[in-house]
């Protein structure tokens, strides 16, 4: 039967056929954790248009503005419940000086984006433009510090500027126009420092690490959650060694995993062929495996759980949109994103005793974007609507569930599963379900059973779209937009669900 499920993913048989999930709910199940708000969480960088343009369009411009946020942006954003947004890069972050980014605009240095299409960066959008974009959001921000080309003393003052309440970077921002320090929780200590963050080594920079994290200091009640650069996907040394010399002075370590299967050949965003998708489904899945990895390293050397693993960025990475500039990563967003993100988010719940944040890359207009401008038009992606439609569960007590899922592989012999699932109770005692199934050409009918639970009523969201190449066009009807899902019965015994190919689904149960 497996077999069988594998072809028919392949496209090499054209039988249509129903797979038969049962989904078991253990809501009685006691000690659980909360899913913190933070695996939700966002990535920002002085890329592209993601500042500039995308979110950031100044205070005298046509586009409509909230003191030079664009409003279209801040609302979809605000909609989505930003948890973290991590800021200036990326790769930017370090060549990036903060004292270039205060003070009049029109005073701020001009500077070339060298990581990114040698763009001129005129710094207008700063530290305290970010700031107040995350107190607009009620976001924590989550700063990445330049330790690639910056200094200890740079990076010291930098946390003094933002959270001291006296002396003279407190006067100084005051003289800037904020009076009251922010509160900053994060703080990484460099950015892919084994590559364009400073090309070190695991020895080397641990001990760098050290000597930064000691001079950032905590001012004015700020408590600061110190974040070592973590690894390069499967670069298992790299976690051993941070966790060797450097875990008694480290709140988390990072993790960065992008689903690109050639990197010199990265494949179209919009045209590919089922097999293409199932390779990516494949890859991006090959994330459990890290995970799983990564946190068995840790737990030998903090085996209580102290230090959190964050993987600050993730995401698909296709070629960018024709005619546009190649060091901009702009790319187009269609179902096949929706559903990497689906799986990725359902799997994140399974970590979160040990995966404390997780930050996709990259929030507008920066590879997989939640929104996409141009001009003065926005859209909405697909992968805003699973972030969307998910984050019933930030905050929320897991609620574990068992199943059996068959393999979808693609011809490069990568396999994802053909069901993916989630559950979460919150506040309030609501459970939700989150589902997927990423099977092109079979619908799913999942039998529900709980451990007590019996279910009065049920309703949710279904995303799916004519075509898994489907994705939203500037000006015209969304192709791929959520809409209320229709097709649960409630029984004695739990509920059934009719999950179509290619969809994703989010259920509240009461
Ligand atoms: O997200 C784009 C880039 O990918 C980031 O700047 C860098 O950290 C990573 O290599």
């Amino acid at each position: 039967m497996r077999h069988l499920v594998s072809l028919l993913a392949a496209g090499l048989l054209c039988l249509s056929a129903s797979a038969q999930i049962r989904l078991s709910v253990h809501e009685t199940a006691q000690d659980q954790p909360v899913i913190p708000r933070e695996i939700y969480g966002q990535f920002s960088e002085h890329l592209g248009r993601c500042i500039y343009e995308g979110i950031w369009v100044g205070p005298d411009s046509d586009i409509p503005n909230v003191n030079g946020y664009r409003t279209d942006v801040l609302e979809a954003l605000k909609a989505l419940k930003v948890p973290v947004l991590r800021w200036p890069g990326g790769c930017f972050a370090d060549e990036y000086h903060w004292r270039d980014g205060i003070g009049p605009r029109s005073e701020r240095p001009k500077i070339l984006n060298s990581n990114w299409g040698g763009t001129l960066e005129d710094n207008s959008f700063g530290t305290h433009e970010f700031l107040n974009l995350c107190e607009l959001l009620g976001a924590e921000p989550y700063i990445s510090g330049n330790v690639g080309s910056g200094t200890v003393e740079e990076l010291a003052k930098w946390v003094e500027y933002m959270t001291a309440d006296k002396g003279s970077m407190a006067e100084l921002r005051a003289a800037n126009g904020r009076k009251e320090p922010w509160k900053v929780k994060y703080l990484g200590i460099g950015n892919e420092t084994w590559g364009c963050g400073g090309d070190m080594t695991a020895d080397y920079y641990s001990d760098v690490y050290k000597r930064y994290a000691l001079y950032a200091r905590n001012f004015s009640g700020n408590q600061l959650y110190k974040v070592a650069c973590g690894a390069n996907a499967n670069d298992y040394n790299w976690t051993k060694v941070l966790m060797q010399n450097a875990r008694d002075k480290m709140d988390g370590l990072s993790l960065h995993f992008y689903s690109v299967i050639d990197w010199n050949r990265k494949g179209s965003a919009t045209d590919f062929t089922a097999n293409e998708y199932y390779d990516v489904l494949g890859k991006t899945m090959e994330v459990d495996e890290l995970l799983r990895n990564h946190i068995s390293i840790m737990d030998t050397y903090d085996p209580r759980g102290r230090i959190a693993l964050l993987l600050d960025e993730w995401g698909t990475w296709f070629e960018v949109e024709p005619g546009t500039n190649p060091g901009h990563l702009f790319q187009q967003n269609t179902m096949r994103d929706a559903m990497v993100a689906a799986l990725n988010l359902n799997l994140f719940n399974r970590y979160v005793r040990r995966l404390k944040m997780a930050n996709i890359a990259q929030i507008v207009n920066v590879l997989q974007s939640m929104v996409l401008t141009d001009g003065p038009r926005m859209v909405l992606t697909p992968t805003y609507h699973v972030f969307r439609m998910f984050n019933v569960h930030q905050g929320a007590t897991l609620v574990p569930v068992d199943f059996q899922a068959g393999v979808l592989r693609a011809d490069s012999g990568r396999t994802c599963p053909d069901f993916s699932a989630s559950a979460s109770r919150d506040a309030e005692g609501v459970l939700h379900l989150t589902l997927a199934n990423p099977s092109l050409e079979k619908e799913a009918t999942v039998k529900v059973s709980f451990d007590n639970l019996k279910p009065r009523t049920v309703s949710g969201e279904i995303l799916k779209a004519a075509k898994i190449q489907a994705y939203n066009e500037f000006g015209k009807e969304p192709a791929v937009a959520p809409v209320a899902y229709k097709d649960a019965k409630v029984a004695a015994d739990g509920l059934t669900l009719k999950l179509p190919a290619a969809s994703v689904v989010v259920l509240e149960v009461r």
